[in-house]
């Protein structure tokens, strides 16, 4: 019997794709292959991260006002060298850098946004972390590029995934036309197709939230969580709480088994806490792409105007039907 040979590698997926667009002109593909190449170059630095020198603390806070990792510089450093070497974007705002990075490619069309590592708090206990990326068109190819660019709604993005470093290490990532997940087989060094057409479940039975925060959510999400955590075996409830800490591992699972995320406003965080050109916008992109749904409480995630680059938003997202239920019940408290 011949050998097995219908490997879909991430490079041959994205050609595939691009042929479906006969004017696509492969930039897009260009800095999808930079996502995979640091990707791979970061997956490599975790796995013996216990045994190089890269746990622990770089010395210096970023513009969040967040202890910065070594890890976080290392991650930074690749994706943002592997982005200017593809020569295919136009500029990049970066978690960790407080103005967009110019990449002094003036004729390139797209733009990054990246949190270039997630979870960070996680590394040193071995827990998983990972990449997010959203990729946007600039606004005028008659213009220099300007923080103006940044500024669009996330319903504007072009492309957007991740990169979980966990048990595993998977890109996700959607076009806006579904969601696939590849896995990297480090014999051969490639991302092969493993989550082909990802779509969430409408029902599940995982709440995640970090409840150290619950007594100052806005009322309408309290009453919610107490719907999740009161019996009734029906519907399944109480419901399992499961939270890791790490926004992009936390997402992939919701992902795969259903469940609600959420990162509530708070009296410590009014605003709440996570990012919405670099968590949230790319995150609720490929949720709705799932069939999920993505909310501040009042309107998607994707219809809100950033008003600067590192803009906070209230995040509530997952499976459509424990949603309704939750946007009912929040009624914009
Ligand atoms: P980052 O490591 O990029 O700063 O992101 C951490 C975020 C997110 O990954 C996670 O969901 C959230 O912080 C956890 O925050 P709390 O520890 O406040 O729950
Ligand atoms: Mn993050
Ligand atoms: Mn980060």
């Amino acid at each position: 019997m011949l050998p097995n040979t219908d490997l879909v590698t991430l490079n041959g997926y994205i050609n595939q794709q691009e042929r479906k667009f006969p004017k696509a002109m492969g930039n897009l593909s260009g800095l999808l292959r930079s996502v995979g190449l640091a990707a791979r170059i970061v997956n490599r630095e975790l796995n013996k991260a216990g045994l190089a020198d890269i746990l622990g603390d770089w010395g210096t806070t970023n513009v969040q006002g967040e202890t910065v990792k070594k890890m976080d510089i290392f991650a930074n450093s690749h994706f943002i060298a592997a982005f200017k070497r593809g020569r295919r974007c136009c500029g990049i705002v970066s978690e960790e850098d407080e103005e967009w990075i110019m990449t002094d490619e003036e004729g390139a069309q797209y733009l990054v946004c990246m949190d270039s590592l997630d979870g960070s708090s996680n590394i040193d206990v071995n827990v998983g972390v990972g990449t997010i990326f959203s990729i946007y068109r600039r606004l005028s190819a008659d213009h220099p590029v300007s923080k103006l660019d940044f500024l669009q709604k996330g319903a504007e993005q072009v492309a957007a995934g991740y990169v979980i470093y966990g048990t595993s290490t998977m890109l996700v990532y959607t076009a806006g036309s579904g969601v696939n997940g590849f896995t990297l087989d480090p014999s051969i060094g490639e991302f092969c197709l493993s989550h082909p057409d990802m779509k969430i479940p409408e029902n599940g039975s995982i709440l995640s939230v970090n409840m150290g925060y619950a007594k100052t959510f806005p009322q309408g999400i309290k009453d919610y969580i107490d719907y999740c955590l009161a019996e009734d075996k029906s519907t399944k409830r109480p419901y399992s709480v499961r939270y890791i800490g790490s926004m992009v591992a936390d997402i992939h699972r919701t992902l795969l088994k259903g469940g609600v995320f959420m990162y509530p406003s708070s009296a410590d965080a009014p605003n709440g806490k996570l990012r919405l050109l670099y968590e949230c916008n790319p995150l609720s992109f490929i949720m709705e792409q799932a069939g999920g749904i993505a909310s501040n409480g009042k309107q998607r995630i994707l219809e809100i105007t950033p008003t600067d680059l590192h803009d906070r938003t209230p995040i509530y997202m997952g499976s459509k039907n424990m949603m309704d239920k939750l946007l009912a019940l929040y009624k914009g408290w």
